[in-house]
């Protein structure tokens, strides 16, 4: 595992915590598709104990509890586990909610019927331990499920690229990596869990389209949630960032609709223990 200095800053806390509401704003409703194929894919219901890792503002987990399921939500920010809470309050959901790292659960073996990281263990700097927790915690014969964005199927930071070398012509992207894209294919998620021990491994690949109600205003708020972007953002003058907003306003509208969409492909990964 890393030290602090060479992780990227969306394999630490920081990267995630102050940003929190603007990430549950703009950006869960872009995982909220994948959560309910996830729900599905895992075969969760009335009675089912399922574990969340990584689970953000709580996508799967909401949609998890929906079906009955008791649930447990973790996640390394403190930002996100606090809006975490609020929305199990709010929803009235029979579970609860922990900070923890996912690398290493402070959680009994054995103690849960299904559990997942969607979209959350692509950030861990030793993603086997991640997938090595999420199966201590799990039953014989219970579910585990990892979600990953597919390298070339998900528009979003391919557009905001794009949108930002309007502003900067020839403007390098930070990272030639980014690091979510890690498991971006297909054989690379699946050996990392048949590795580490599942079987009958499958992985499906599920495309969705999110709606953009304001796009320019979504561009704007990117660097609060995307922490790896947000010196360049940083960078830009008033008029550069107008710009910018505008072209991917442009990029992701059609035909004189104000409403963007945005596409994405992922790949959903999940064995049995
Ligand atoms: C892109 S968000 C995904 C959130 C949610 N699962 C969803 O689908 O909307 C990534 C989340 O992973 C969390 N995260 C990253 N590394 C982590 C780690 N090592 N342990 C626990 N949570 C981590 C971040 O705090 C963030 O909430």
């Amino acid at each position: 595992m890393g030290t602090a200095t060479d992780l990227s800053p969306d394999q630490l806390p920081s990267g995630w915590t102050d940003g929190a509401g603007e990430y549950d704003t703009w950006f869960a409703p872009v995982t909220r598709g994948f959560a309910a194929d996830a729900v599905e894919l895992l075969g969760l219901g009335p009675g089912s104990r399922f574990l969340d890792v990584a689970a953000g503002t709580g996508a799967l987990a909401l949609a998890a509890a929906a079906t009955g399921a008791s649930v447990v939500a973790t996640d390394f920010a403190p930002g996100m586990v606090a809006l975490l809470a609020e929305r199990f309050a709010d929803a009235g959901v029979d579970g609860s909610v922990a900070r923890m790292d996912g690398q290493a659960l402070d959680l009994p073996d054995a103690s849960f019927d299904a559990a997942a990281s969607l979209f959350g263990l692509i950030f861990f700097p030793d993603m086997a331990a991640g997938v090595r927790e999420l199966l201590r915690v799990v039953r014989p014969g219970g579910r585990v499920l990892v979600g990953a964005w597919h390298r070339s199927g998900f528009s979003l930071p391919f557009a905001v690229m794009r949108a930002l070398r309007t502003a900067v012509p020839g403007l390098r992207p930070p990272q030639e990596e980014p690091v979510p894209f890690r498991l971006g294919d297909r054989a690379g998620l699946e050996s990392l869990l048949t590795e580490a021990g599942l079987r009958d491994v499958r992985v499906e690949v599920a495309t969705h389209v999110a709606e953009v109600a304001d796009p320019a205003a979504m561009f704007r708020a990117v660097p609060l949630w995307a922490a790896p972007l947000k010196p360049v953002f940083d960078a830009l003058s008033p008029e550069q960032l107008d710009r910018a907003a505008f072209a991917f306003a442009e990029q992701i509208t059609a035909g004189g609709d104000p409403v963007g969409r945005l596409p994405g492909t992922a790949l959903l990964g999940v064995g049995v223990r």
